[in-house]
């Protein structure tokens, strides 16, 4: 059984990485996310003016978490060294580099791949403050930042790009034509988490990132979109935090993974859980190798005009024991289709248009879509 992947140019022995955040912001982090298990990490973003620490920075709404740190607030020197500290040990370092000019960029690159980078990620999609996240949805300077940065280094270069933008695909293709080897998306999605009532003022003072299980479908459309419109590996971002999550974006066209937020809630262990998890899978579906499920799951992603329209309707299986529930019927509202007496639930054939909703309301999964 093979969980070794090729990514860029480079041999990982698993798919899963650690993302760019402050659980990999020093060399000593790092070292932590090899001894997990991890197949590369990516630094936290390296910039030539380190940035200052609010407080507090983090908020979590029980499901997702909105930060508010930009980038390292480590110097560029401090940086230069910790990546030299690391650069014999067993594992793939990605520096994460980024700065809106691109001469400096070139700069910075060029001097992390001396000081023993093995690939770089150009982190141009951070949602906080003034200017980044328009980099990303501006295939132009996209383009620009990133032939300055692969016409500066050997190592193979990787765009993490952002979910605040309409069309990734495009901006995706400016990558591979700029000569980028790899993308990564998405970043943390810009928010406000939320508002207290008391207090009447947002939880923390400034727009944010999102990040954790609630972004997970706008990572996925992110590395699908990206998957069917470059031939560039793609790194799928995004509120992973188990085996079943890694397998999905795999699934829909990615090669490697990262892993952010779960490891802030669940610390660096969840590592080795989610690869020991993803090795059992593999046992258990007689995979051998990674490469027969990666984009699988794309060729039944249609656009819309190619949808095949069969008519459906739901049918019901068994009688139901949850007097108290009524999530069937109140999701039904619209059409009225779905009935319950007792312990008998009944849909109206004429009035099911076959939606889908109830399939997925139903805590017992009773209902499943057939065709008519
Ligand atoms: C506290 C925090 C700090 C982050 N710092 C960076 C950063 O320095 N550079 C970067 O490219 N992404 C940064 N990110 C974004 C993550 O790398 C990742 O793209 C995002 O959190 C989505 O993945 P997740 O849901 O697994 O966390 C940060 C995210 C968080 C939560």
């Amino acid at each position: 059984m093979v969980l070794a992947v090729d990514f860029m140019g480079l041999h990982l022995k698993n798919p899963l990485i650690v993302a760019a955040g402050p659980w990999s912001g020093s060399s000593r982090h790092i070292k932590e996310a090899f001894k997990a298990g991890a197949g590369a990490v990516v630094t936290e973003t390296i910039v030539s003016e380190p940035c200052f620490d609010v407080n507090p920075r983090l908020a979590y709404d029980g499901a997702g978490l909105q930060n508010i740190r930009r980038y390292s607030n480590k110097s560029f020197e401090d940086w230069l060294r910790e990546l030299e500290q690391i650069k014999n040990e067993n594992g793939v370092v990605i520096a994460s580099v980024l700065s809106q000019s691109p001469s400096e960029i070139g700069y910075l690159a060029e001097k992390v791949e001396k000081a023993g980078a093995d690939a770089l990620e150009l982190g141009l999609s951070c949602p906080m403050g003034e200017g980044v996240e328009v980099i990303a949805a501006n295939p132009n300077r996209v383009y620009s930042l990133t032939k300055a940065v692969v016409e500066k280094v050997k190592i193979p270069v990787m765009v993490k790009l952002s979910q605040n933008m309409t069309n990734i695909g495009q901006v995706g293709r400016f990558v591979q034509e700029a000569g980028g080897s790899g993308i990564s998306a998405i970043d943390t999605v810009r928010c406000i988490l939320g508002v207290d009532l008391q207090k009447r003022k947002p939880f923390l003072p400034t727009y944010g990132g999102y990040s954790g299980p609630p972004i997970k479908p706008m990572g996925l459309a992110a590395a699908a979109s990206l998957a069917q419109s470059t031939s560039l590996p793609v790194c799928g971002v995004g509120g992973i935090s188990s085996c079943e999550d890694v397998l999905e974006y795999l699934m829909l066209g990615a090669t490697t993974v990262q892993i952010g937020t779960s490891l802030v809630l669940h610390g660096m262990k969840h590592m080795t859980k989610i690869s020991e998890d993803l090795e059992r899978w593999m046992e258990k579906n007689r995979i051998e190798n990674l490469s027969e499920i990666t984009g699988i799951a794309l060729k039944e992603l249609r656009s819309f005009d190619n949808i095949k329209v069969e008519p459906k309707m739901v049918s019901v299986d068994g009688p139901c024991h949850r007097a108290e529930c009524s999530a069937c019927t109140d999701c039904c509202g619209i059409y009225e289709a779905i009935s319950k007496a007792e312990e008998q639930i009944r849909v109206d054939p004429e009035k099911c248009k076959g939606c889908g909703l109830c399939c997925y309301v139903c805590p017992d999964h009773k209902f499943s879509l057939v065709r008519r």
